[in-house]
């Protein structure tokens, strides 16, 4: 994905554009750029390489008051210069930033190759900015129609004209778009973080739209030019929530934000004293869920992980067949959906391709569809039939941490609120709800001494395979440890079932190897003991996630970092914790950039 900033007012555009953009760097970081309409020109910036680079290279004093700027993730083409968004058709005439893929762009660069076009880069967006200024015959956004009629894939664009300076053009497919209302202004983005410091009251732009967007009009239409009537809405978030606050990393402080971040996941949603759970998005649709045959989750990445365990929660506490799917594989392989199935997504953007297309096709086939999201008003959030947000503030890390702890809570919540209307028993789901309540406050104990996690993993840094392992609710918090060190530090490690390396992974093992083993009190403790054994017996070693008191394991492994103690389906709400410590640590400590790992970007919006 990659991020869009669009400006139209009175104030000089450059400083509001840069800003925005590093706002919305997470979203893409290999190179960016910018374009300023006046009359008659469109100045250019654009640079491979991180936003600091255009940041050198732009003059802050340049008088336009419209423009847009982009940051990229790299699809079609490397991350060049030229390759870098804006994008111009029509010798400069046109200039065009994009989220998204144009399908067929091949046969349309053909195309426009026989109406003598000449291409600078590989880009699909280029295509699209040439095609644009091809159907121009003085109305931009007549142009900008036209050319979209005659695209397949997906886009978010915003696009300027020489001839027309005070007027961005925006349209989206499958990629989000918000424009914040100013007095005399409108600031055009892809999520909201750009938005923020300069209004609350946005406008999101639906599936098919189209915006023309001026100073002081603001006009949404379908792609055949049918108005759209649209309501302002509040962004609820705050400016200081998607700033680092004295933190190094926003890693960091996503980590340390997570006992706050679920006790808003939690209020007004439990009630220990009454032993019971209110979610208001499912109120609705409570007896039709409660019917339900099967339960499918749907999701990609971390947000696989906590569908996972999830799983594990529906199957123990509603005692309802559950499957979770990766989304791209559910999509694609003709799934059974019947009357009784109910298909859950989980995902923290809401924008993810890949989920977003595998509810798509659920709803096509009949299923009753929800969502698990934290962005309130993106994609999934507004196309389900129903579901629960996630409410843990904006999540700007690439790599995903109280939004999972987040899903876990949701998920958790869901399944006691369901159990209770089948199987669970008044007293079952107190005590389920009296544990739940609980965990902010054992997750501050975990991050009040992090010393320990931190001296542990000074010790393994230099190693390059780490191995995870996990039994029951605690297998799917293997997964994402490995994932959180893989994606940030570039450590390669292997998320297991700890009973499935004896079947292969065990190879691996050699003198000295860290092994993560969450060995926390439960009914599957012996049996991860004995995983510990055979781990040591072949020179491993071990770090182990073990339950405070627990000083038998003391004897038996490496190191241990301890954890409070918690029933065992909520488990991976705190052992997940020191897990991401262990990521952020080597990652810090081998030098990597933790909020913008290589290769990725916050959220997947192509396939
Ligand atoms: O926004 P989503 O939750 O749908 O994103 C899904 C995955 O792309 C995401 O969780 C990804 O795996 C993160 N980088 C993990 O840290």
């Amino acid at each position: 994905m990659c991020g869009i900033i669009g400006y139209v007012g009175k104030r000089p555009a450059v400083p509001i554009l840069v800003e925005g953009l590093r706002r919305l760097e997470y979203r893409g970081y290999d190179s960016a750029g910018v374009a300023l309409a006046s009359p008659g020109d469109i100045a250019i910036t654009k640079a491979a390489g991180r936003l600091s680079v255009i940041e050198q290279r732009v003059d802050f004093t340049q008088p336009q008051t419209q423009g847009i700027g982009h940051t990229r993730w790299a699809t079609h083409g490397a991350p060049t210069d030229i390759n870098a968004h804006p994008h111009v058709g029509g010798d400069g005439l046109i200039a065009l930033i994009h989220n998204g893929i144009v399908e067929n762009n091949r046969s349309l660069r053909t195309y426009l190759m026989q109406h003598e076009v000449q291409f600078e880069s590989e880009t699909d967006t280029e295509v699209l900015a040439q095609l644009i200024a091809h159907f121009y015959e003085g109305d931009l956004e007549k142009a900008v129609r036209k050319a979209l009629h005659e695209v397949s894939g997906t886009y978010g664009i915003a696009v300027v004209c020489a001839d027309e300076p005070d007027l961005i053009v925006a349209a989206r497919k499958g990629s989000p778009l918000i424009i914040g209302v100013g007095t005399d202004e409108h600031i055009l983005a892809s999520d909201a973080a750009a938005i923020l410091a300069h209004t609350t009251q946005v406008v999101y732009m639906g599936e098919g739209e189209v915006a023309v967007i001026r100073p002081d009009s603001l006009r949404l239409t379908t792609l055949d030019a049918i108005p759209v009537a649209k309501d302002i809405e509040k962004v609820e978030w705050t400016l200081d929530q998607i700033e680092l606050a004295g933190y190094d990393h926003f890693m960091l402080k996503e980590i340390h934000e997570q006992p706050e971040a679920i006790e808003n996941c939690l209020r007004g949603r439990i009630d220990v004293k009454e032993g019971k759970i209110h979610l208001g998005g499912l109120v609705d649709c409570a007896r039709e869920l409660a019917r339900a045959k099967r339960i499918v989750i749907t999701a990609c990445g971390t947000a696989w992980h906590a569908g996972l365990v999830g799983e594990y929660l529906f199957e123990e506490l509603v005692r309802v067949p559950t499957e979770t799917e990766y989304a791209s594989e559910f999509r694609y392989r003709n799934p059974i959906i019947d009357d009784g199935t109910v298909v859950l997504g989980v995902s923290q953007s809401g924008e993810t391709t890949d989920t977003h297309s595998a509810l798509v096709e659920a709803k096509q086939r009949g299923a009753m569809v929800l969502g698990i999201v934290n962005v309130v008003g993106s994609t999934i959030a507004r196309e389900v039939d129903a579901g629960v947000f996630l409410h843990v503030g904006p999540e700007i890390g690439v790599a995903s941490t109280k939004a999972f702890t987040g899903q876990l809570a949701v998920l958790a919540m869901m399944a006691c609120f369901l159990g209770r209307r089948k199987h669970l028993s008044p007293t079952a789901a107190a005590q389920f709800i009296s544990a739940l309540a609980k965990i902010p406050d054992q997750m501050r104990q975990v991050l009040d001494n992090t010393t320990a996690t931190r001296e542990v993993v000074k010790e393994y840094v230099d190693c390059d395979n780490w191995l995870y392992l996990g039994r029951g609710y605690n297998y799917p918090a293997a997964l994402e440890g490995a994932l959180k060190i893989k994606e940030v530090s570039y450590i390669h490690a292997e998320g297991l079932p700890a009973a499935e390396m004896k079947h292969g992974p065990i190879a691996l093992i050699t003198q000295g190897m860290p092994v993560v083993c969450i060995a926390t009190d439960g009914i599957q403790y012996d049996k991860i003991r004995n995983n510990i054994s055979e781990v040591r017996t072949r020179g491993g070693s071990v770090i182990a996630i073990a339950t405070e008191g627990n000083t038998e394991i003391k004897e038996m492994v490496e190191h241990v970092i301890y954890v409070p103690d918690t029933i065992e389906p909520l488990q991976p709400l705190i052992t997940s914790i020191p897990l991401q410590l262990i990521a952020y640590e080597a990652a810090v400590l081998r030098g990597c950039n933790v909020d913008k790992p290589r290769n990725l970007a916050k959220s997947v919006t192509v396939e």
